[in-house]
């Protein structure tokens, strides 16, 4: 590598360590929007463990250098350049002190340090440290910070970073400063800074051994309405990783500060968390109870990180998956845990089937696609674009498989392990895996392909009942089916995994289960160790013909392949003690019905719907033994995404016909139930977020929407109408809204159209409230005579849109290009030159955001062949003129 030539590809197999450590840093910042004067002092040394470099190499970008001093001496041979500071002939252990500049005011990338209503923030996950300093700007790099900041007092009264304040007072000229100090060592990539015009809602609590610790949650002061529940779920978040993973508070001071512009979700930083508004601020007039339920979740990610992440963290950026999939898995079980406790199968079961969601929806997708790529991937060229499905969501069914083998227990015998292990370092994910295997005494050798093979991994079932040997046998293969290439390439052999299955007999209960080898029955549900590329298990003493219940609680994250006809699923739907697969059942019923009707659409032939299919769904509807929730989840239809993936040549149009058709046909035919359903699941009284409130809200609110897909919605609009009127709270006004704009597409009504007014003007001071108002038009549907595609354009001109906050840009643009397939993937490719102009214009000012936006046509490949000759052009148009390395890396693997 040269002092200028960053390589264009990063592999994982050149990990080598730092020939550098650095024992401490002293940070001091002159903060100014335009001009920020950050000095840097660090203790360095020479890595023992490290081959003797010839020079320092420090990263840095977009600084500019004052000054570099060598032990108080000026170093003459500091050479800067476009990625950082070359020194040459330094001492084996010295203190470096270097002065920079950098422009906070005109940082549009929101990597590094930026300004934001008129406040400084920063974001330095991945590699934004070195848009702040020259640094070792790598995870594996761990050291104190001691931090100053100085500002003036009147505009940023509120001085905040990392760790403990230990001193702060005024200095001349209206300035005054703020000295924090993190007792831990930590990589740079968790450094943070907030300074500006904040107040906070404060707690003070006693952690379990009895330490007192102070919580606060920082907003700008008209939000300090909306702090109480980001607050709330703060302090259940500490109790929980108490209990579940006896895991303490480590710091005196936890701190949370919400900033709308931000590029992801929340940001982990030690002790200072950095929140997107969206994941905090929240009151019932303004957030939906999937706000709310967002909310405790992020708050819950980002405050385990402090455990899985931060104590113990990432040797390298390949290693991601090491905290994001664990975290992810811990937020979900928190969830989990919080609306069904331990033993709540129902409720756990919703929060489960919404995660599969996701995951078969955007993580499958992935897959198939030219980013596929393992949960510890190989190489990249901008890590930012890694952030992904893969390394999260699959990362996270990877961490819960091992639980799923282990228990609870073994699992937390795993995780103590682990912590024991490896507490203050940078890791890799083999280090989890072992601790793991250690404390469970079983070798995880074949586990390991769970992290290096890419692709989503197909379970073929055959089964065969002998009635006079009372034997039952189920036959598992293995296979990756006709994986993308760029999974191909990775694909080494059978996986190890945890398949869970239960017996059916006729009455649908479930078969005591006793495999062939075992001495007694036990159980009724058995996971089995499925290992080999083909496999069979025999049940003996099986007293009648089975239906087997394939991979309970989808114990692995795969694809099962099995034959049932639609009265076994029917059967299921109704019978299965597994309330996953009881709505997985529904979900194959529908899915199977939907992709027949797809292609007859696609041909343009005449429509016609099974009768099984409004049946079972009729009785799912009116069964009221099950919980609200779960049956808001089974009666909603796979998504038209999903649904496009699964077809051999994707046609959003004709699945949208398909869709559309069925959900028709099921208002028509369900009408009085859903009228009744309606009424019933009201929520009287005062708005509580609780799952089993949202549960009654949720099924009541998809009544109204099924209720606004008749050709004449009249009860929709009256319902809908009074609801938007009288709603106390967000859920069910925008549902309300939602279903005014539904029923508006088949029969124009002034209802629509004076409620998006009202809508405007009464959150017009709301911000988050706003981007729903501007998503809900995006992806709305359209027809012939009013294509999307214009509304979008003329909302680009609105003034309260502003490409340059992402949420805003994900509200109006995200949600036409990802969240409205049929519109987007207009025949005449209107929908693609739109995206190729907004990923030109995103690409210029925050890169990470644009890439994002670019990967709405990375499946272009899998389209019908008119649609991908437009997306290529769409594409090809983009590569030609992209400057980030985040946009090219996508454009160039959708193209190869
Ligand atoms: N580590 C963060 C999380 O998972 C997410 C994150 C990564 C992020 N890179 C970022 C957030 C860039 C904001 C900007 O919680
Ligand atoms: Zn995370």
């Amino acid at each position: 590598m040269t002092d200028t030539a960053t390589p264009a590809v990063i592999h994982r197999a050149d990990y080598a360590p730092p020939a550098f450590l650095i024992d401490s840093v002293t940070l001091e910042f002159d903060l100014v929007p335009a001009r920020t004067i950050v000095k840097n002092s660090m203790r360095m040394r020479r890595n023992p463990d490290a081959a003797r470099a010839a020079r320092l190499e420090l990263m840095g970008e977009q600084l500019e250098l004052v000054s570099v001093a060598v032990n108080g001496v000026p170093h003459a041979a500091a050479r800067a350049h476009e990625h950082g500071l070359t020194l040459d002939d330094v001492p084996d252990t010295f203190e470096l002190t270097i002065v920079s500049a950098c422009a906070p005011a005109e940082n549009t990338t929101l990597s590094g340090l930026y300004v934001s209503s008129d406040n400084f923030f920063t974001q330095c996950e991945a590699e934004g440290f070195r848009r702040i300093t020259y640094f070792l700007d790598r995870p594996d790099v761990m050291t104190t910070y001691t931090v100053t900041l100085r500002a003036d007092k009147a505009a940023y009264p509120v001085l905040l970073s990392n760790g403990n304040l230990i001193e702060e007072g005024d200095l001349a000229d209206g300035r005054h400063f703020a000295k924090w100090e993190d007792p831990f060592k930590k990589p740079s990539y968790l450094f943070a800074l907030v300074a500006g015009r904040l107040v906070a809602l404060e707690e003070r609590i006693k952690s379990v051994s009895g330490k007192e610790k102070l919580l606060q949650v920082w907003v700008e002061p008209h939000d300090l309405d909306k702090t109480r529940h980001a607050m709330e779920s703060l302090i259940h978040s500490i109790r929980w990783d108490e209990e579940r993973f006896g895991l303490e508070l480590d710091l005196d001071r936890f701190m949370i500060v919400a900033v709308s512009d931000f590029n992801m979700g929340a940001m982990e930083n030690k002790g200072l968390n950095i929140f997107n508004t969206k994941y905090v601020l929240a009151n019932p007039e303004t957030a939906t109870d999937t706000d709310f339920a967002n909310i405790e979740a992020v708050v819950g990610h980002e405050y385990f990180h402090n455990w899985t992440g931060n104590r113990v963290t990432c040797r390298d950026w390949f290693q991601l998956s090491l905290k994001e999939g664990l975290t992810v898995f811990r937020d979900q079980e928190f969830s989990a845990d919080m609306a069904g406790g331990a033993t709540d199968e129902t409720a756990r079961a919703v929060k489960r089937i919404e995660d599969v969601r996701v995951l078969r929806q955007m993580q499958f997708a992935e897959d198939s696609g030219p980013m596929a790529h393992p949960v510890r991937p190989e190489s990249y060229v901008e890590i930012n674009n890694f952030y992904t499905m893969t390394v999260y969501e699959k990362g996270a069914e990877v961490v819960r498989m091992y639980q799923t083998l282990f228990g609870r227990d073994g699992f937390r015998r795993g995780m103590d392990l682990y912590f024991k292990r490896h507490d203050g370092q940078a890791v890799a994910c083999d280090d989890f895996r072992l601790a793991l295997a250690d404390a469970n005494g079983r070798d995880l050798a074949q586990f390991e392909r769970w992290y290096s093979q890419a692709g989503t991994p197909r379970v073929t079932v055959e089964t065969a009942y002998d009635a006079d040997a009372q034997r039952y046998t189920v036959t598992l293969k293995q296979g990756y089916g006709d994986a993308a290439p760029a999974a191909r390439a990775t694909q080494k052999g059978p996986l190890l995994i945890p398949f869970a299955i239960g017996l059916i007999g006729r009455d649908g209960a479930d078969l005591p289960l006793r495999l062939e080898g075992e001495s007694a029955a036990s159980g009724t549900t058995r996971v089995l160790d499925f290992t080999e590329t083909e496999q069979t298990f025999t049940f003996v003493d099986v007293r009648e013909a089975p239906l087997p219940s394939l991979l309970r609680n989808f114990s692995a994250p795969v694809v099962v392949e099995y034959d049932y006809t639609a009265d076994e699923l029917a059967f299921l739907l109704a019978h299965d003690s597994d309330p996953f697969n009881r709505w997985e059942a529904g979900q194959r019923l529908a899915t199977r019905e939907l992709l027949a009707l797809a292609a007859r659409a696609a041909e343009n032939a005449p429509l016609q719907l099974d009768d099984s299919v409004v049946t079972a769904f009729a009785r799912v509807l009116t069964d009221e033994t099950l919980s609200p929730a779960f049956r808001e989840l089974a009666l909603m239809l796979p998504s038209e995404a999903y649904l496009a993936e699964q077809m051999a040549e994707s046609n959003p149009a004709a699945v949208h016909r398909a869709r559309q058709f069925v959900r028709k046909r099921l208002a028509a035919a369900l009408r009085e139930a859903w009228l009744a359903i309606y009424d019933r699941h009201r929520t009287p009284g005062a708005y509580a977020p609780t799952p089993e409130a949202a549960g009654h809200r949720g099924l009541k609110n998809l009544a109204l929407a099924y209720l606004a897909e008749l050709d004449d919605p009249a009860d929709a609009v009256k319902l809908a109408t009074a609801q938007y009127a009288e709603a106390n709270n967000m859920t069910d006004r925008a549902a309300a809204l939602s279903a005014l704009l539904a029923a508006s597409t088949s029969k124009e009504t002034p209802a629509a159209e004076s409620a998006l007014a009202d809508f405007y003007r009464r959150f017009e001071k709301e911000p988050l409230v706003i981007d729903k108002w501007f998503a809900l038009q995006a992806t709305q549907r359209g027809s012939a005579a009013r294509p999307i595609i214009d509304v979008v354009r003329k909302l680009m001109t609105h003034p309260a849109f502003n490409i340059k906050n992402p949420n805003r840009a994900r509200s109006l643009i995200f949600s036409f290009c990802s969240a409205n397939p049929a519109q987007f993937h207009a025949e005449d490719g209107s929908g693609y030159a739109f995206w190729a102009e907004q990923v030109i214009a995103l690409d210029a000012l925050n890169p990470q955001v644009a890439a994002r936006l670019a990967r709405a046509l990375e499946l272009w490949r899998r389209y019908t062949p008119v649609l991908r000759e437009k997306m290529r052009a769409a594409l090809e148009q983009v590569a030609s003129q992209v400057k980030s390395r985040d946009v090219r890396e996508i454009v160039e693997k959708a193209l190869v």
